[in-house]
């Protein structure tokens, strides 16, 4: 459930039309709602911790990778959510917007030494480590500094899954994580290690899951592994299990709703007297947030050809659809009364044809000037935009209730261009 409806003829976001943003903010611009990114940790968080005597109180870590913006991320920490965090800029909004360091998890594959100082220095809850190499270079950093470093070992578990192949992780031909067996022993020898403090395991096979199969199948392999370890004589206190559930989007199946998701984590892998956490980012955001657009013409071409839906929104401002075929319900702000319906190709003005949301989608007919709004594009929408073809970044805008307010205001092209300073031979 989102707080965009239909009322008096137009779409809304809570309390404010989204023809009023498009007008004075401009297009194309992400407009995010209060409400549903309040309303969505909230059901996750229902749903997790409807098991007390099996995942005990779980530390929601909202994926910021999802969708960053500092009031974004204030308005979630507000509502009690910790992070997960794959940089040191992230680890930084996280702070920023009022998470406190001990509900931060540091995950990722390449952490700089810089990195992991900087979120030793901070306090973070714990620090995912996905390889031996990694392991290595904390101990180091941590000893440099004299403290010890907790931390959980990412398990690749050889079950990938998710809606792209770009999008799954879990698989051992992945770069994530490292095999059950590696698991074993790098916790044992850094149980014994100067720096390093061992209290958990953490995985996350992929993102937008529409199956629980995988994830159960990842989740008995954690299982086993914690019994093991501590069948070793091995502490474990924590055990990450990762984001990834998948939401709606157009023309993709239903994904599994929350509560059957944390039934099936109670079931598999709840009961072990550890501090469970999750790293939910899509469900959280995805739904929360539209891109909205303008189209600048209709081209057609002739003998009944294609019918080109121009936009003023394009693959640098919405990545998803060129990176991962990704389809977004596409849906007029103002829809026309006449009920007719066009198919069109919708692009932007980007020079290459990746920049084409979608092929021959049968929607209701456009004229120059209308806008549309692109569903679910709150999660991976702005975090991915670029400046490509020198289009200043998307602005942000985010409303609560019956007020809204630009979050992150579109750059200038001198601001654009102060970053570029003149070489001294030019
Ligand atoms: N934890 C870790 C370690 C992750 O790598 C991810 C996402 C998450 C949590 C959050 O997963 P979620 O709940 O959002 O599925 N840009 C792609 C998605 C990339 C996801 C990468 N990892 C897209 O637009 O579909």
């Amino acid at each position: 459930m989102n707080h965009f409806e239909l009322r008096d003829g137009e779409l809304w976001c809570e309390g404010v039309r989204l023809s009023e943003i498009a007008e004075q903010a401009g297009t194309p611009v992400y407009v995010y709602s209060s409400a549903t990114l309040r309303r969505h940790l909230g059901v996750f968080r229902d749903a997790v911790s409807a098991y007390p005597d099996r995942l005990g109180t779980p530390l929601i870590a909202y994926a910021l990778k999802a969708n960053s913006n500092l009031s974004v991320l204030q308005t979630l920490a507000e509502a009690g959510s910790g992070a997960d965090t794959v940089s040191e800029g992230e680890i930084r909004r996280a702070l920023k917007a009022g998470v406190p360091a001990g509900r931060i998890v540091f995950s990722g594959v390449g952490k700089s030494d810089r990195e992991m100082a900087f979120a030793l220095d901070a306090g973070v809850f714990q620090i995912n480590v996905e390889s031996e190499p990694e392991l290595e270079r904390l101990a180091r950093v941590a000893r440099e500094k004299g403290v010890t470093a907790p931390f959980a070992i990412r398990v690749n578990p050889g079950v990938g899954a998710g809606g792209h192949a770009k999008i799954t992780t879990g698989g051992i031909t992945d770069k994530f994580g490292v095999t059950a067996e590696e698991a074993m022993r790098l916790y044992a020898e850094a149980s014994r290690t100067a720096g390093l403090k061992p209290q958990g395991l953490a995985c996350h096979i992929g993102s937008q899951i529409s199956d629980l199969t995988p994830l159960r199948r990842a989740f008995t392999i954690l299982r086993g592994l914690v019994e093991a370890l501590r069948a070793d004589g091995l502490e474990v206190t924590t055990l990450d299990l990762g984001g990834g559930l998948g939401v709606p989007y157009f023309n993709q199946p239903d994904p599994p709703g929350p509560e059957d998701f944390a039934a099936m984590a109670a079931e598999v892998a709840g009961g072990l007297d550890v501090q469970y956490v999750f790293e939910p980012g899509r469900m959280i955001v995805a739904n929360a947030g539209v891109l909205l657009s303008r189209v600048i013409h209709i081209h057609r071409r002739p003998d009944g050809g294609r019918r080109f839906l121009v936009l003023d929104a394009a693959m640098n401002d919405l990545m998803r659809p060129a990176l991962y075929d990704a389809f977004h319900d596409l849906r007029p702000v103002k829809p026309r009364t006449d009920g007719e319906r066009e198919t069109y190709d919708v692009v932007g003005p980007v020079c290459e044809t990746g920049d084409t949301f979608t092929r021959e989608r049968d929607l209701p007919r456009f004229e120059p000037g209308d806008l549309v709004a692109f569903m679910s594009a709150g999660a991976y929408g702005a975090v991915m935009g670029s400046e490509y073809n020198t289009r200043p970044l998307a602005p942000e805008v985010l409303v609560r209730d019956d007020r809204w307010a630009v979050v992150r205001s579109r750059p200038t092209y001198e601001e654009m261009f102060a970053a570029e300073p003149k070489a001294p031979w030019l």
